[in-house]
């Protein structure tokens, strides 16, 4: 079935919640407490907030004066860090799982609460005498282990700013993330497993220092055990410091603001250079928190895995952040979900007793293509709630994860969100019926709606601009030291309304549903992972070959998405297979492997505006055999 059609299927099909699962869902009657959230959203956050440690209470729940700076909480004292480990340690939380993890090789570590603080609090330490203060940009670029997150609340309990650069990323990307944070500090690790194999961080780390010389102290997790080069004075092993007096278990939490920042994280838009989202502590923490305790449903019993990885916003905020500010036991896994078997993911559920598996629709359709005899070998019964994030989740996935996985017990919550967004927007709680392929409704105390260009709601069914119209707690606060492009990118469009641009397109269907169909802007989701055309285009043209290149997303049944690249070459180049690999080489060391295009192709033109703008949806209807539509801007 094609995808159009799927979708038309799935928007009469409703799933309804089985009663033991509303029988014990925090939020039984969604209506009830979106509508009174609607009428006072201070208040109704100010109730959430109360349910975390303040070391000040605040004086204005939201400060509005000057938008689109909105600010939360005003005049409270807090820090993440506290409520996510120091508060727990004083109760008999101390003793609870705070982190189960498997490594990709087979070996496993756990962490009580009491450890994970401990561990944190040393390795803040650690920070401090390097001299990282509060304020102070740390950069981490890491994979998924245990020292990744206890980075993370190292960073948070000194008031550090942690900007964790995914590692997949390249030496370029790592440098730029560096240089634009003005780091001095970087964790990394020798290396990380994948598929059997291992990536070199500190290698790359190495050559990105080389790039971005602001780095005055590196800090080394050892992990595959693998040979690099370590820099006298500048190097240093993470195990060989937290063994020093330095790393004493003693320490400080220092006191935050609720609005001084907690951490940056780069992402995608629609110019050529990575932005910096910044979120705070106070908002951020109330609203991630809040989000997953009543879309997961997360009891003390629970055990959680979202298998994002901790370098995106998925994973800061509900690896790290939420699930510890719920005391809850998070699962954590290194590896690729296919090694050394495609049964590696259920076998896992099977082992740890996972009750609520978070993953995105690339991972489920990657397993799906296995087939159910690798699921079916395993007893996932302990199972009770499954989720999805990253992309608009197709239904026949869906169906197939509903059925093969959940075994038609376990209700799917579609959380439609941003890095931008700090946690759910558009999401079910546990209790709403349920359309595959539909992220349902807005979160309580979230106002979204689908607009025209004049910022009017459009009819039921036509799409639209995807707006949210009141601020929210867990909304980042600017893009790091450029305050403009903030306002360029997400407020310009409807300004005199004051409405969020989210740069999706969407659909409310007449129940009031929200499909979101995806990206109206230059970015492109790879595999749920969101990359800017800028970024591709301009890697592609750092290649001495390349005079000018255009990135398009195609639809790919696995992937979402794959990129297509036309270029146009400088004389004296020969556009031949060689040089296709070359320039994907090239890409894949300018930004990271999920860059590569898919598919290379020469052209001696590009179709652009009158003003000189790539028209990418010209080439993107062209390679889809689409009626290219209205053209009357193209140049002549
Ligand atoms: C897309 C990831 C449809 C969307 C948390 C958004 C989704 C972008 C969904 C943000 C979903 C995320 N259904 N689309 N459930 N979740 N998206 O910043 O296009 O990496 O704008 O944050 O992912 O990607 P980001």
């Amino acid at each position: 079935m094609d995808r159009e059609s799927d979708i038309l299927a799935a928007e009469s099909e409703l799933y309804l919640p089985p009663a033991e699962v509303v029988a014990q869902a925090y939020i039984k009657d969604y209506d009830e407490v979106y509508e009174k959230a609607v009428q006072d959203p201070a208040a109704f956050w100010a109730e959430r907030a109360q349910t975390l440690d303040w070391y000040e209470p605040w004086e204005t729940v939201l400060d509005k004066s000057n938008p689109p700076f909105y600010k939360w909480f005003v005049g409270a004292k807090t820090n993440i860090a506290h409520n996510s480990l120091d508060r727990h340690v004083k109760t008999w939380r101390k003793n609870k799982l705070a982190l189960i993890w498997e490594g990709e090789p087979g070996d496993q570590r756990t962490f009580s609460y009491y450890r994970l603080w401990q561990e944190t609090c040393k390795f803040a330490n650690v920070l401090r005498s390097m001299g990282v203060k509060k304020g102070d940009r740390v950069t981490i670029y890491m994979g998924r282990v245990p020292e990744l997150p206890i980075a993370m609340l190292a960073c948070a309990k000194i008031g550090a700013v942690h900007s964790v650069v995914y590692g997949g990323f390249s030496e370029q990307a790592l440098a730029d993330r560096i240089e634009d944070a003005q780091s001095r500090v970087l964790i990394t690790q020798d290396g990380a497993w994948l598929r059997g194999k291992t990536v070199a961080l500190k290698k790359t780390a190495d050559e990105a220092i080389h790039r971005s010389p602001v780095v005055e102290h590196v800090i080394v997790v050892r992990r595959t055990g693998q040979d690099v080069y370590m820099e006298p004075g500048r190097d240093f092993w993470y195990d060989e410091l937290m063994t020093l007096p330095i790393a004493s278990p003693n320490c400080q939490t220092e006191v935050m603001d609720a609005e001084d920042p907690l951490f940056i994280l780069y992402t995608s838009g629609t110019t050529g250079k990575p932005k910096g989202l910044l979120h705070t502590h106070g908002g951020y923490q109330v609203y991630t928190s809040t989000t997953l305790q009543w879309v997961f449903d997360l009891k003390e019993e629970d055990r959680w895995w979202c298998a994002a990885d901790p370098g995106w916003i998925t994973g800061h905020s509900y690896i790290v952040y939420a699930p510890l500010i719920l005391g809850a036991t998070s699962f954590m896994y290194e590896g690729a979900p296919t090694h050394p078997y495609p049964n590696r993911w259920w076998k896992m559920i099977e082992n740890y007793g996972i009750t609520v598996l978070y993953t995105a629709p690339t991972a489920i359709r990657g397993l799906m293509r296995f087939g159910d005899a690798w699921p079916n070998r395993h007893d996932l019964s302990s199972l009770r709630l499954l989720g999805s994030v990253g992309e608009p989740i197709n239904p026949e996935a869906w169906r197939w994860y509903h059925r093969a996985i959940g075994k038609e017990k376990c209700p799917i919550m579609d959380t439609w969100w941003q890095t931008e967004t700090g946690g759910f927007m558009i999401t079910p709680l546990p209790s709403v019926p349920l359309k595959p392929g539909s992220a349902t409704r807005p979160f309580p105390g979230i106002e979204a709606d689908v607009v025209d260009e004049e910022g009017e709601p459009v009819a039921a069914n036509e799409d639209g601009y995807l707006i949210v119209k009141h601020p929210w707690p867990g909304m980042a606060r600017t893009v790091y030291g450029d305050p403009d492009r903030y306002i360029d990118q997400y407020w310009r469009r409807f300004q005199e309304k004051g409405y969020y641009l989210t740069g999706d397109s969407a659909r409310k269907d007449d129940d009031g549903y929200f499909w979101v169909i995806g990206r109206i802007d230059d970015v492109i989701k790879v595999s749920g992972y969101r990359l800017g055309t800028a970024e591709i285009e301009s890697a592609l043209v750092s290649h001495e070959a390349v005079a000018e290149a255009a990135a398009i997303g195609i639809p790919d049944e696995l992937r979402g998405n794959v990129i297509w690249a036309y270029c146009i070459l400088r004389s004296g180049y020969e556009g031949n297979e060689r040089l296709i690999d070359q320039l994907k080489d090239h890409v894949r060391h300018e930004t990271g492997p999920i860059a590569v295009p898919a598919k290379i192709e020469f052209v001696n033109s590009l179709p652009k505006t009158r003003s000189g703008k790539i028209m990418r949806r010209v080439l993107k209807a062209q390679a889809l055999g689409q009626d290219v539509g209205d053209i009357s801007t193209l140049e002549a």
